[in-house]
């Protein structure tokens, strides 16, 4: 047989390893360092996947020796690492750490980096290999790109004479990617001058999430999917991301973002994409994101604005039977904020397989639980032979991807009851990842991270993925601006009524959280 020049012919079953090299970590002292990153680093230690050279630079402005910074990590591996501590591992990972003090406009700082690396590629072997993961605000972005391209750190160096070795440099940009096409199309430029695209790495850590990807799997490994996946059978598809939890200390970043921006610019237009895109001609980077990219091109936003959407703000509530503050009394909140908490929309998708079939994407903080979930809603069956009264529990059938937390796949149908009456009510068929694996997942970043180090692009958005989901969102975004406040809903709820509405008038109603 022909191979087909697309497919990726590199065998994923093989255990994918790092080579040597160093990883530098730009926001070493925040949320996002200490609760994933340094974790997910030692754990990709525990598993064997680092080389044993392999070493984490931290940079930050705090006047921290090594010492200090070594300690910080023991602490977050101790506290949030998925597998369990050994004291070997640690030693190891612990002898490749180095922290590198400064501020991002100081030019010494930066010099000081580029000879802390270019001593560990000497100590430890790390092959002039580095990444740069900027863990920063979005706004820190551009000066940090900048002083790593004048202090050198941002271009390997020619090969030596006689080989053809090359090592290589990549950065590592976390999501939102903009805060609009405008802005995101300046970035993209200002990286593009120093990084060549296949060195920029942008992260959205929901594809890096095993259920995420087992969506892929779901779809296509199996037969019995594939021909209900269509306008022909599905009602409509709901997407949902609930949260919780309130902002946190994000204040600063959260305000200017809202929602929309942090959450469905990226991980649900992804989740969105994967669940509507026609099978890839293999998993390897082209084909799988020029088949999300048709998707998103596709995507249509409602024509009425205000009715096809819906945002709220969370005012105090309870949560876990505690009492929680408003997001217009949180430290760092401005106490006039139309900065949305919560936000749902109405997308359709202009394709033969999904005309007419309605999208609804929700998210929001300081909901009643937190959960995520992919649910293909199916139509009702076009006659029902059986009295009115026998049916009247029998809803939708329904295929529920769970993403998190409860990690599966439940098919919902309509079953007989028990006894002499033809009683049809619903019932689930459920596959927990619990119960069928005994290997835990790895978390997300676990998977992103190492991709970078080893430099497998599939899971990383590219930058025409990122234009296409702010197309979508811009006018959404533009149109809230310009109207009324979000409006406010109790923390501990299932968000804004106006959501419900939202659904209400289609005839609909979300599904329970
Ligand atoms: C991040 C958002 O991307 O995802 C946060 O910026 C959110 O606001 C987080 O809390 C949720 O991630 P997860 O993996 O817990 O669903």
């Amino acid at each position: 047989m022909r191979p087909n020049p697309l497919r990726d012919p590199r065998d994923r079953r093989i255990p994918r390893l790092a080579g040597p090299c160093v990883l530098v970590l730009f926001g070493v002292t925040g949320d996002l360092a200490t609760k994933k990153l340094l974790p997910a680093i030692y754990d990709l230690a525990n598993r064997g996947l680092l080389p044993p050279g392999f070493s984490l630079v931290g940079f930050a402005r705090r006047d921290w020796e090594d010492a200090d910074f070594a300690q910080i990590t023991y602490e977050a591996v101790k506290a949030h690492a998925r597998t369990p501590f050994r004291e070997e591992v640690w030693q190891q990972l612990r002898e490749g750490l180095r922290f590198v003090q400064g501020e991002f406009s100081d030019d010494e700082a930066f010099d000081h980096l580029a000879r802390t690396v270019a001593e560990l590629d000497f100590e430890r072997g790390t092959g002039g290999n580095y990444a740069f993961y900027l863990s920063v605000p979005p706004d820190a972005f551009p000066i940090v790109v900048r002083q790593l391209k004048r202090s050198g750190l941002s271009s390997p160096p020619e090969p030596p004479e006689g080989t053809s070795y090359r090592s290589w440099r990549r950065v590592v940009i976390e999501k939102p990617f903009g805060h609009d096409l405008a802005s995101a199309r300046e970035l993209n430029s200002m990286l593009a001058a120093v990084f060549p695209p296949e060195a920029v790495f942008r992260i959205d850590h929901y594809l890096g999430k095993e259920t995420v990807q087992n969506l892929l799997a779901m779809r296509f490994s199996n037969t019995l999917f594939e021909p209900i996946w269509n306008r022909g059978y599905v009602d409509h598809v709901q997407i949902t991301m609930a949260e919780d939890i309130g902002i946190g200390g994000r204040a600063g970043y959260y305000d200017h973002i809202g929602a929309a921006r942090d959450v469905i610019q990226n991980h649900l237009l992804q989740l969105l994409a994967l669940t509507a895109m026609e099978e890839p001609l293999s998993f390897g980077a082209e084909a799988l994101r020029a088949e999300k990219e048709k998707v998103l091109a596709a995507v249509q936003i409602p024509e009425d604005i205000a009715t096809g959407t819906a945002r709220g703000q969370y005012s105090a509530g309870w949560q876990g039977g505690i009492p929680v503050r408003g997001y217009l009394e949180e430290d760092g909140i401005p106490p006039d904020s139309t900065t949305e908490t919560y936000a749902a929309m109405r997308l359709t998708i202009d394709s033969r397989r999904w005309a007419g079939v309605p999208f609804y994407l929700r998210t929001g903080k300081r909901l009643t639980t937190r959960m995520t979930e992919i649910a293909v809603i199916f139509q009702r069956a076009p006659h029902l032979p059986f009295d009115a009264t026998d049916t009247k529990e029998l809803g939708q059938n329904a295929l529920v991807i769970r993403v998190q937390p409860d990690e599966g796949v439940t098919l919902r149908f309509g079953s007989k009851v028990p006894g002499s009456a033809m009683e049809v009510r619903d019932v689930n068929m459920d596959f927990a990842y619990g119960e069928s694996f005994t290997e835990s997942s790895p978390e997300a970043y676990e998977r992103l991270l190492l991709d970078v180090l080893i430099g497998d692009p599939p899971l990383f958005p590219r930058q025409e993925e990122v234009e296409l989901s702010w197309m979508i969102l811009d006018p959404i975004e533009n149109f809230w601006a310009n109207h009324d406040k979000p409006e406010q809903y109790p923390a501990g709820t299932n968000g804004p009524q106006s959501a419900d509405e939202l659904l209400a008038r289609d005839g609909r109603a979300w599904r329970r959280l």
